[in-house]
């Protein structure tokens, strides 16, 4: 009788352990498994590069003229699933003055993201959208719904080739708030 309930007990126990290493085992092999199907999500959506991107010949841009737009191309951008090559990430305003200091806008209007244009008739930038106005030295002016005067990215000059740091930033607020 003893014997019986020893023999019970052990059976128990074995079965136990069976579901219980089992249970173990599926769920270590299903965590591989829903990432894979669940991927993307957690991952960033788009990734532009971080490192300066150059843009222009320094020659090529002329001191005390109208600022000119150039196509911002990174090298490589890269989605939750694809990575692309020489993709036009955005464009900005390019200038020189007398001194040789270049600076950049870009060309993306600080209200609701519209295209800014540069204006030669009153010689400031235009958005076309709902009429802001900013100066050359990117400082909104009065008229238009702007709540802030256009975002510079940062230039830097190496071996005679003009490379900006692509940047967006969030629209519609006062502040300068990267995204
Ligand atoms: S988007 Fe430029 S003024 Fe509205």
């Amino acid at each position: 009788m003893a014997e019986k309930k020893t023999d019970d007990a052990r059976r128990r126990f074995m079965k136990r352990a069976t579901f219980g290493i089992g249970g173990i085992m599926g769920a270590v092999t299903a965590i591989p498994l829903v990432k894979y199907f669940l991927h993307p999500v957690g991952s960033p959506v788009v990734s532009t590069p971080d490192a300066p991107i150059d843009i222009a010949a320094e020659s090529d841009i002329v001191a005390g003229a109208a600022p000119v737009r150039l196509p911002i191309i990174a090298n490589g951008v890269r989605d939750a699933w694809n990575r692309a090559d020489n993709v036009a990430v955005g464009s900005c305003w390019v200038s020189k003055s007398e001194t040789g200091e270049i600076t950049a806008f870009t060309s993306v209007c600080p209200h609701l993201g519209c295209s800014v244009s540069y204006s030669d008739k009153n010689e400031d930038f235009r958005c076309p959208c709902h009429n802001s106005a900013f100066a050359l030295d990117g400082k909104k002016k009065d008229n238009g719904p702007a709540k802030r005067g256009l975002d510079p990215l940062k230039v830097t000059v190496e071996e005679g080739r003009v490379k900006v740091t692509y940047q967006r930033f969030r629209n519609d607020i006062s502040e300068r708030e990267p995204v």
